[in-house]
């Protein structure tokens, strides 16, 4: 074994069973990145702030592996919904793991669509997301104005659009932020890799490490154009959206020590925040 060289060595290593090569890497995002729970709340709330009514068809956008579809579709039997990906083998995986095992009722309520966002789809839908900053791979102002119109267009006329958007301080910094998962043997790593003030465009990675010391480096890479929410704001109204709403996570004090404040997981529409290092806000947008 000494006799090796390092590359063997190396060889050897990745060839043995470790958690990392035993794991799944949609199933750790699932776990790590979605909370299908908060996301249904939050659409079902502010739509109906907005409409005063409820959504039963849903488009999800970028849908990869379409948890949120199936979530939307389990919550409630009138309600239907389409998720649309470009990556074949990412709806497969949905399929298989998330959409037939919803049994055979859900699973006729949820159509999964191999195709590309910027094509219009029929039919027309209540409410359409795009989560996880997804639509930050159009990097043109052309390109994101074609993809907010194709939104536009499957929607109803009550229809409403929500996207989420992430910034502050920290958004350009070149950093690690690593978070456990309750429960998992694994760590969550979101790493930027590097920030072109120039273009404004961004290289992130998802990254797995395990107990073992195992990792998936990347699991997931994006090559994205960080927009800001004016940004978004125009376009929307620019492909034909008539208002946007900006909506912004609550601060509370917390229980434990009064000097500091937690995010209390609600959301208000605000016109005007303080700066924060990091951020997640959502935009609602009216037919
Ligand atoms: C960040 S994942 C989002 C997964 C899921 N929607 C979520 O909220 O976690 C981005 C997904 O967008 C898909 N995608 C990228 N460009 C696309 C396009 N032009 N049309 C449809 N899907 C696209 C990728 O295949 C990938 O599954």
């Amino acid at each position: 074994m000494n006799n090796l060289s390092r590359l063997e060595k190396k060889k050897l290593a990745k060839q043995q069973v470790t958690m990392a090569s035993q794991a799944d890497r949609h199933e750790l995002y699932q776990k790590s990145v979605q909370d299908t729970d908060v996301e249904l709340e939050l659409m079902l709330e502010k739509y109906q702030e907005i409409r005063g009514s409820e959504p039963f068809s849903f488009r999800e956008d970028f849908c990869g592996t379409a948890l949120l579809s199936v979530a939307w579709c389990q919550a409630n039997p009138k309600r239907t919904a389409q998720g649309v990906d470009l990556c074949e083998q990412t709806l497969d995986w949905g399929k298989q793991r998330n959409v037939l095992p919803a049994g055979e009722e859900v699973a006729s309520r949820v159509d999964l669509v191999h195709g590309n966002v910027l094509e219009p789809r029929e039919p027309k839908v209540d409410i359409t997301c795009a989560f996880n900053f997804s639509y930050s791979v159009f990097k043109t102002r052309d390109l994101l104005r074609s993809y907010f119109q194709a939104a536009h267009a499957g929607l109803k006329d009550n229809g409403v659009f929500i996207l989420d958007v992430f910034g502050g301080t920290e958004a350009i910094d070149s950093t690690k932020e690593k978070r456990k998962i309750e429960g998992e043997p694994f760590k969550f790593i979101w790493e930027q890799e590097k920030y072109n003030p120039v273009t404004n465009e961004i290289l992130c990675h998802i990254n797995f490490k395990f107990k073992d010391g195992s990792k998936i480096k990347p699991a997931f890479t994006y090559d994205w154009r960080l927009w800001t929410i004016p940004e978004i704001h125009e376009l929307l109204l620019e492909a034909g959206f008539s208002k946007v709403h900006v909506y912004w996570e609550e601060y509370q004090e917390d229980d434990e020590d009064e000097d500091y404040l937690v995010a209390s997981g609600d959301y208000i529409e605000v016109t005007e925040v303080e700066n924060q290092e990091s951020w997640v806000s959502y935009i609602f947008a009216e037919v």
